[in-house]
């Protein structure tokens, strides 16, 4: 019998204890060995839950507990986050998070101990909930060189731009619908400004390098600039604006970026619509290849932990390998980014047509209706020399990028 502590009785938490119970028989029969909730560490009583029996209050039963060979950490944040799960790993129990703050901030040194100590640290729930990508990108995925990663990484922002372009409504509007609906946190800042997908895109490109990526280097832009007039324009592109994670190889460099991107119907991301995300990994060898689910929830995130229970149970006293150094991979400075930009410039369009080519040269002019103001697309540029053409004709409105 493998036991197991759940540190944190909340979402996640509490669906890793009902998956364990539910699905039982199965897991079992899958993993060869019963895998049983020996104690769930929580500051709260829940009188009547199942989980009253099993519930302890001092993390210290659960360090000490000899019998306890895995522990799963869904309580969220840094601290104790970091604290509990390091003392886990320094006493040879692996531990399996859902938590990407941790993995993000503390990965290498975590990964580290395991390895001293032959047990793992597992976080496959870190990045899309349920989509499978973490163990994928270690396993089947190793023999190639990862070209591109673009990924849908964050549910609540596709669900709001999904909700703007389907129902015309403008972003606080979709905001506020996708909080009553439970999707969105009553604090938005974290999703919408970006924050989230740019701690699970730096997760991602560590592990397909092997370097240490700091979230702090990757440059972030959320949604909350996106208007209904740029989802106009959108539509009359016959294009979608998605909020990307992304990264892609530019020689023996990385660059890494995460901001709204507009997209037409051969994008294989384009049909990625609501709460769903998707991930689109590039390899040298396999092309393409996508992974689509539920990037957020309470069973599909906890079925990503059971998943990795179940692999640290196979691998009592093995350690699996997973590279990712602590020296930093080396970025693409972000001025050296290169794409289209999609452009919307205020005030009279003739004069302003003028001004676009003058500064920006050839571009292709867009016509949504509007005649307080002019939209266009730019050839492929850099963001410095998008800076420079910006402040040069001094009255853009909005720009998004375009991937082709
Ligand atoms: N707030 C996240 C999302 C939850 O909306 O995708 C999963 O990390």
């Amino acid at each position: 019998m493998i036991n197991v502590s759940i540190l944190g009785y909340g979402t996640i938490g509490s669906g890793v204890f009902s998956i364990l119970n539910e699905n039982s028989d199965i897991i079992t029969k899958r993993n060869g060995e019963k895998i049983c909730v020996k104690s769930v560490l929580d500051l709260r009583a829940f009188p009547g839950d199942p989980v009253e029996s099993v519930l302890v209050h001092d993390f210290s039963e659960i360090e000490n507990d000899e019998e306890v060979q895995i522990v799963v950490e869904t309580m969220g944040g840094l601290h104790p986050a970091y604290d509990f799960v390091k003392a886990c790993l320094e006493k040879g129990k692996s531990v399996c998070t859902s938590n990407k703050a941790l993995v993000a901030e503390f990965g290498p040194e975590l990964l580290n101990i395991a390895e001293e100590k032959k047990c793992n640290f597992l976080f496959e729930a870190s990045v899309g909930g349920g989509i499978p990508i973490i163990r994928p990108l270690k396993t089947s995925l190793a023999p190639d060189e990862i070209l591109e990663i673009s990924g849908i990484l964050n549910g609540t922002t596709n669900y709001i731009l999904t909700a703007m372009a389907e129902q015309g409504t403008d972003f606080a509007t979709a905001l506020k619908d996708a909080q009553d609906k439970g999707y969105a946190e009553k604090d938005p800042s974290a999703d919408v400004e970006g924050y989230d997908t740019c701690r699970k895109i730096a997760i991602l490109t560590s592990l397909a390098y092997g370097y240490q990526v700091d979230f702090e280097d990757i440059y972030t832009e959320g949604i909350t600039k996106i208007t209904e007039r740029d989802i106009n324009y959108a539509k009359k592109l016959e294009a979608k604006i998605k909020i990307f994670g992304s990264s892609k190889k530019v020689g023996d460099k990385v660059s890494a970026m995460v901001a709204p991107s507009l997209i037409t119907s051969e994008h294989p991301l384009y049909g990625v619509d609501g709460v769903f995300n998707a991930i689109l990994v590039k390899g040298n060898m396999v092309g393409d290849v996508m992974f689509y689910g539920q990037g957020a929830g309470k069973h599909a995130t906890a079925s990503a932990v059971v998943s990795d229970i179940m692999e640290a149970s196979k691998h009592l006293g093995i350690n699996i390998k997973t590279i990712w150094n602590p020296d930093k991979l080396s970025l693409v400075p972000f001025k050296e980014h290169n794409s289209k930009f999609f452009v919307r410039l205020s005030g009279n369009s003739e004069d302003n047509a003028a001004k676009a080519l003058k500064a920006f040269g050839n571009v292709i002019p867009i016509d949504a209706g509007y005649d307080d103001e002019y939209a266009f697309i730019t050839m492929n540029m850099s963001e410095k020399a998008f800076d420079k053409a910006a402040r040069e004709v001094g009255n853009v409105i909005n720009k998004i990028r375009i991937d082709a």
